[in-house]
C-alpha cells in the first residue's frame, strides 16, 4: 500500500518496524526497503523481498551522527569531519563495526555501511523508531533504483506491506559510498557528494575504487539496469526503428520513442531511473543513451551508466 505521510501512517510505520516487517520509505537519493537493523529475522525479509544474494551488505541508516558510536567502532577523525560537512546526506562511511551490528547486516564483513539520510520522511521515522534501519534500494536485486514511491510498488509488490510517499527523490542517485576502514579514505561508489567536495574536507583527495574485492553489488559491473539490451553511443545512429533514446537534446525524429534529460548533471540525475524504467516498459528492442560530458561533475551519471549499459563480453 502508498501511503501519503501523516501522523497515522507514521505511527503504522513505526509498529511495522518494530514487529520486525518492512517499509518502503523515501530518502533524498532512492527509496529504500528498511527494517530494524538490530532484528536480524527482520533484516532477512529485506533479502527475500529482493533476490539479493546474502552476502552482500546492508547500509544502516541512522537519525544523526550521535548515533555513530552505536554501530561503529575505532571511528577516525576524518567520519566526524565527513558527519559534520554531508550529514544529513547523500553519504554512506564504511567503518568497523561495533559488536551490536548484527551479521546479517554486513554479509558477515567486519566492516559496516552508516548513512543519515536527508529526507524529512526518512529523518521522521528514524527519530520517531529511535534505532538503526537497514535499508537497500527498493528495488529488486540487479534493476533499477526507484525515485518514487509507483516504482517501489512496481518492484515488490505485495512484499512490503506500506510504501511511504515523499514524492520523487531530489538527488535521484544512490548515495556516495566512502570506505574509512582503512588508513586512506577511499571512493567505493561516486554519488550525490562529489569527490571534489570530500577532498576539501579530507584534505586530500579520496582514490576511487569503484571496483574492490568487497561484496557490494552496486559495484558489480552489470548492475542498475535495464531488461531491454542498452548501449551507450557518442552519436545515436540514424535510422533505428523500435528504439527508445536518451539524450540531453530534443528529437530530430518524431518516430522515435526519445526522452530528454536536462542539464546539469545533478538535473540529469534526478531524471535518470525514471526515464530509463519508462524506457524499458515499452517492450522496445533496445535502448540507446547518448554519451555524457567526461568531466568530474558528471562522474557518478557516467559511473551508472555504464552499469546500466554494461555487457559480460565472455
Ligand atoms: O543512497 C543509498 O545509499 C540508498 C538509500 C536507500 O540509502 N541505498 C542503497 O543501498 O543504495 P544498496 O544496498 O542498494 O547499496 C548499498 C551499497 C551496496 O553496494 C553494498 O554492497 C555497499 O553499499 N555496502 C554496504 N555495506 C558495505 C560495507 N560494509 N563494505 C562495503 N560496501 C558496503
Ligand atoms: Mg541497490
Amino acid at each position: 500500500m502508498i501511503a501519503p505521510v501523516s501522523p497515522k501512517t507514521l505511527e503504522l510505520a513505526i509498529s511495522l518496524l518494530k514487529a520486525g516487517e518492512l517499509l518502503g520509505l523515501p530518502t533524498e537519493t532512492v527509496y529504500g526497503l528498511g527494517a530494524d537493523a538490530s532484528n536480524p529475522e527482520a533484516v532477512q525479509k529485506i533479502f527475500t523481498a529482493k533476490g539479493r544474494p546474502a552476502d552482500h551488505p546492508l547500509i544502516v541508516h541512522i537519525a544523526s551522527k550521535k548515533a555513530l558510536t552505536n554501530w561503529a567502532k575505532d571511528i577516525p577523525e576524518a567520519a566526524y569531519k565527513l558527519a559534520d560537512a554531508f550529514w544529513p546526506g547523500p553519504l554512506t562511511l564504511i567503518l568497523k563495526r561495533s559488536s551490536l551490528v548484527p551479521d546479517i547486516v554486513t554479509g558477515g564483513q567486519d566492516t559496516v555501511g552508516l548513512r543519515v539520510p536527508s529526507h524529512p520522511v526518512a529523518l521522521a521515522v528514524l527519530e520517531a523508531f529511535k534505532g538503526g534501519i537497514a535499508a537497500p534500494s527498493a528495488n529488486r536485486f540487479g534493476r533499477i533504483s526507484p525515485t518514487t514511491a509507483r516504482h517501489v510498488q512496481e518492484e515488490l509488490g505485495t512484499n512490503v506491506q506500506l510504501i511511504l510517499d515523499g514524492g520523487a527523490c531530489e538527488v535521484g542517485l544512490e548515495s556516495t559510498i566512502v570506505d574509512l576502514s582503512t588508513a586512506k579514505a577511499r571512493v567505493l561508489r561516486p554519488g550525490g557528494i562529489s569527490v571534489e567536495a570530500l577532498s576539501k574536507v579530507l584534505g586530500y583527495e579520496p582514490e576511487l575504487k569503484t571496483k574492490t574485492d568487497i561484496r557490494a553489488s552496486g559495484t558489480l559491473d552489470s548492475h542498475y539496469a535495464p531488461q531491454t539490451p542498452s548501449l551507450l553511443v557518442k552519436e545515436i545512429p540514424e535510422g533505428l526503428s523500435d528504439a527508445g533514446v536518451i539524450a540531453r537534446r530534443p528529437s530530430p525524429d518524431k518516430g522515435l520513442v526519445w526522452l530528454e534529460l536536462s542539464n546539469p548533471a545533478t538535473t540529469y540525475a534526478q531524471e535518470l531511473y525514471a526515464a530509463l524504467r519508462q524506457l524499458d516498459s515499452l517492450g522496445l528492442k533496445q535502448i540507446y543513451i547518448e554519451d555524457v560530458p567526461d568531466s568530474a561533475d558528471w562522474l557518478a551519471v557516467r559511473d551508472r551508466l555504464k552499469r546500466a549499459t554494461f555487457k559480460e563480453t565472455t
